[in-house]
């Protein structure tokens, strides 16, 4: 999970990174009264999940209260990259001296931590590195020590700190560090660190990516982070039943088991929606392992909730849970979903048991189900019926 800046910013303070006072805001009103309270230059600033915020225009600096109102009004509602504006945050103004980078990564391909470092911060990093990557220091952290006095201070020496500064920025550095490790992030950035003229270290800018594997059992307090307003409804509901659910942008809904069957599951349709008025899969959802009339119905209860949905194909390879189970699990979901399925329902059954679990669907033979011998075939059918 990517925190927004506010949250970054409040999760620096607590591990005593020198920050700013900062005040969030969701109306202009809003924003004039943290300038008030905030007193003297103060920076409006977008709070999107996207960088290059200020390039957009999403980062306006404000004199006074009422110029705060006024660059709330121009920044509330703006679009960056796709992120429309909902919300600022005001930060008290600093007095650039000079800005620099920092951040401290999981390094997967290495099975270890890197530490990115720079005396010309600022602009955004991928184009540094890409147009003088000698002005980017890439120094390895061992998981084992993390980054400690002497390691911040080889990482300053790295990135061409002045002398004089050294001492500073690696206290800085060795913070940062704890919130990446205290907080199991996966990335810590600074983007500007600045120097102030009056000759303060301080992160104007933070963006930090939470483990979610580390959320659910060490920290129970990040899910107070998350934003449930910008998760997709459908996908907020997937989750709250233990589902693994991508909503995308075509009409046939897909469930299967396992990962690796679904993504090809997603493939086969869009081939056979070539033919079919180029239909295209409507999300991704994997019930995993277990078949339960329960998981299948709160399967197709979230896919059905998708307007955009024309047609369902349920492809499901019977392994530990058999097929005749599966079966089952859709009569079930179809008795408990009752009217609200009211979707065509292609099923695609192989593996295990497979000749009782076709049994019991073509018994039951609801109207709404069409059974398909091959993958393939099924595919085509439900694409064909979402065309229909
Ligand atoms: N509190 C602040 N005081 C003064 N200048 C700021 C402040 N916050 C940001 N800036 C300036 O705006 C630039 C862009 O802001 P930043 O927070 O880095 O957004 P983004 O990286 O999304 O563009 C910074 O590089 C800095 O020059
Ligand atoms: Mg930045």
């Amino acid at each position: 999970m990517d925190l927004y800046e506010y949250q970054a910013r409040d999760v620096f303070e607590k591990y005593g990174v020198p920050v700013l006072a900062g005040i969030v805001a969701d109306t202009p009103e809003e924003v004039r009264a943290a300038a008030e309270k905030i007193g003297g230059v103060v920076v409006v600033k977008a709070q999107v999940k996207t960088g290059g915020r200020g390039k957009a225009g999403g980062v306006k600096v404000a004199k006074t209260p009422d110029e705060a109102y006024e660059a709330a009004k121009a920044i509330l509602g703006l679009d960056i990259k796709g992120h429309v504006v909902k919300r600022v945050m005001v930060a008290q103004g600093a007095r650039i001296a000079e800005e620099y980078y920092f951040s401290v990564l999981l390094d997967r391909a290495n099975r270890s931590y890197l530490s990115l470092c720079s005396v010309e911060g600022g602009m955004e990093i991928e184009e540094l590195a890409v147009e003088r990557p000698e002005a980017l220091a890439r120094v390895e952290v061992n998981p084992l020590t993390g980054i400690d006095k002497d390691k911040a201070v080889e990482i300053a020496r790295a990135a061409n700190f002045p002398e004089e500064l050294i001492e500073k920025v690696s206290d800085v550095f060795v913070k940062l560090f704890d919130v990446y490790k205290g907080e199991d992030a996966t990335l810590v950035e600074v983007n500007p660190l600045v120097r102030t003229e009056e000759g303060d270290i301080v992160a104007l800018d933070g963006k930090v990516t939470l483990d979610d594997n580390a959320s659910e059992i060490r920290h129970p307090e990040h899910e107070a982070l998350e934003d449930k307003d910008a998760a997709d409804p459908l996908e907020a509901k997937a989750k709250a039943s233990g589902l693994n659910y991508v909503k995308l942008d075509g009409e046939v809904g897909i469930i299967g088991n396992g990962a690796g069957l679904v993504m090809s599951t997603l493939d086969v349709v869009a081939y056979a929606g070539e033919n079919h008025n180029g239909v295209k899969p409507a999300n991704f959802l994997d019930i995993g392992g277990g078949a339960s009339a329960e998981v299948m119905a709160a399967g197709l209860d979230v896919i059905l909730g998708d307007p955009q949905v024309k047609s369902v194909f349920v492809n499901v390879f019977g392994g530990i849970t058999a097929c005749d189970a599966v079966a089952n699990g859709i009569k079930g979901a179809l008795e408990t979903l009752g009217a609200t399925a009211s979707k065509p329902l292609v099923v695609r059954l192989d593996g295990n048991r497979v000749d009782e679990g076709r049994a019991i669907l073509a018994e039951y033979a609801h109207p709404l189900v069409t059974l398909a011998a091959t993958m393939d075939e099924g595919a085509d059918k439900a694409a064909e019926l979402a065309n229909a």
